[in-house]
């Protein structure tokens, strides 16, 4: 069987109220099209037809980044086979000028589709659906195809997702389905219906080109809508199969912020079950958030409101504490990061001490056993093992050596306005607090900075260096006396 998918996303979005194309619009971190593609991939599809409108360039673009980003080994539902490169190569982008209808999409990318092919067609909306509920889809179709697959799902006002705003399945008095009433278009006996339309039809190329060719828009919306080629099947004597999801949730459509921010806690929730599932502690999973890909060693503890973004590898008995970010970073064995820091492409080593209230920013790399307290900045750094910069620091484009001791509140001044340069600070130096160390600059091993200098000049290793005004103590000194009232 040669599968082909078409996706449906040249929608203006207007109910999102936002400048941004709906289909750029993220779950998890990425496109919703992003999701919908990768689905639709996991079934092996010779190719996957995609329809944009208004920014195709912008939605085009976004959605190569989207699919270039290889999650880590073992991470990502295991039948959702990600194979970044191959996704792109297989996608036709096809351009909808104006958006008359999903029928009106539909037709614009028919003629690319191979004619012996069975076309499974998707909405760019749905970013929730996965490859087992869109597997019996495409077998309803057969093999040769012959048939019209139709994933329906029972739903009234007591189940969430409702039936507001979605399509009506009608059937015959033998059960067999004959049509799709859109809501616009439903008397209130076809709103009474309970089997709603999900989007979701897998058939024949030959079924689904006819059926698009006889489309008028002679309707509410005056709009071409796909969902009249049932009715012309049926007319056509095509039998119609209609298939449930594996969960109704899966079938979710985004129109709206309100549905979005629904569809964002569902995949979270999922996301936070396997990871509960592959053994990480999270505190409270409804207080967890993974924008992205992440792996994690054996016992960690994640506390609540932390965030993931990007790729994240965190090892054996690790703590992350309550509302810390962490984006694109690796943390080593047995490393504790403490509430409320920021850590931002940066890798740190096993047993590091990290916050409360730190920010590690891109470039970063801490040896192991390093410790970073509270208000303290590092950036585009390497600090050598069992450094301890414990308060109120900013450490940038310097390499610091093993067993370096930062005290509280010193500076490494990189710029001087035009240009960034280095700090070298060298094994075993201990920085006295209050200093500033003007770079470029380099501290020999074993060096003392006394506390409160400005180092300008280079010191050479196991001196100590004291760049400050002699302190002056004025006998019998008398404070100026304020005018009394
Ligand atoms: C559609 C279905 C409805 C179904 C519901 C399920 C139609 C007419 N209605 O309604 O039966 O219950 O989905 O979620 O199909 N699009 C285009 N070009 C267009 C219009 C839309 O590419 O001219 C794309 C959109 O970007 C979107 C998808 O098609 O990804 C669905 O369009 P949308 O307007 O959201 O349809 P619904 O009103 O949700
Ligand atoms: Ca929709």
């Amino acid at each position: 069987m040669i599968l082909e998918a078409i996706i449906l996303a040249a929608g203006e979005g207007v109910r999102m109220r936002s400048t941004l194309p709906k289909a750029l619009h993220t779950v998890g971190g990425r496109p919703m099209l992003a999701h919908v593609v990768e689905a639709a991939n996991a079934l092996g599809p010779a190719k996957i037809h995609v329809v944009v409108g208004r920014q195709a360039g912008a939605v085009q673009a976004a959605l190569e980044r989207a699919l270039s980003d290889q999650p880590y080994a073992g991470q990502g539902r295991a039948d959702q086979s990600r194979a970044p490169s191959k996704i792109i190569d297989k996608i036709n982008w096809v351009t909808q000028e104006k958006p008359l209808g999903t029928g009106h999409a539909a037709l614009q990318a028919i003629p690319a589709v191979n004619r012996a092919a069975t076309v499974l067609l998707l909405y760019g909306d749905t970013p929730l659906i996965s490859a087992p509920t869109l597997r019996p889809l495409i077998a309803a179709a057969g093999n040769p195809p012959g048939r019209l697959g139709l994933l329906t799902a029972e739903m009234d006002n007591s189940t969430r997702p409702g039936p507001a705003g979605l399509g009506r399945i009608v059937r015959d008095d033998r059960g067999k389905v004959v049509r799709i009433v859109e809501e616009k278009d439903a008397s209130d006996a076809h709103r009474q219906i309970r089997e709603c339309n999900t989007g979701f039809i897998a058939a024949p190329a030959a079924v689904i080109e006819a059926g698009l060719a006889k489309l008028d828009n002679d309707n509410a919306q005056k709009e071409f809508y796909l969902t009249d080629i049932v009715a012309h099947a049926a007319a056509a004597g095509v039998e119609i199969t209609a298939c449930r999801p594996g969960t109704v949730e899966e079938t979710l459509g985004v129109n709206s912020q309100a549905d979005l921010a629904q569809v964002e806690r569902i995949f979270q929730a999922n996301q936070a079950r396997d990871l509960l599932e592959q053994g990480v502690r999270l505190r409270d999973p409804s207080r967890f958030d993974l924008r992205g890909y992440c792996e994690f060693g054996r016992d960690c503890v994640v506390d609540v409101n932390v965030i993931l973004e990007g790729r994240v590898v965190i090892g054996d008995r690790c703590a992350i504490g309550a509302n810390t970010i962490v984006r694109n970073s690796r943390i080593g064995a047995g490393s504790v990061i403490e509430a409320n820091c920021v850590i931002d492409d940066a890798v740190i080593g096993a047993r590091c001490t990290i916050g409360p209230f730190a920010r590690l920013r891109p470039q970063t790399e801490l040896d192991g056993g390093a410790r970073i307290g509270n208000f303290v900045e590092i950036k585009k750094s390497r600090v050598g093992r069992g450094c301890k910069i414990n308060h109120l620091s900013y450490v940038g484009d310097s390499d610091v050596g093993k067993g370096v001791n930062i005290g509280a509140g010193v500076i490494t001044c990189n710029y001087d306005g035009a240009a960034k340069h280095r700090t070298i600070i060298g094994d075993d130096v201990f920085v006295g607090s209050g200093s500033q160390l003007v770079a470029p600059l380099a501290i020999g091993d074993g060096a003392t900075i006394g506390a409160g200098s400005t180092i300008t000049e280079g010191v050479a290793g196991k001196t100590l260096a004291v760049g400050r005004a002699r302190q002056i103590t004025v006998d019998g000194w008398t404070r100026p006396a304020g005018k009394r009232k």
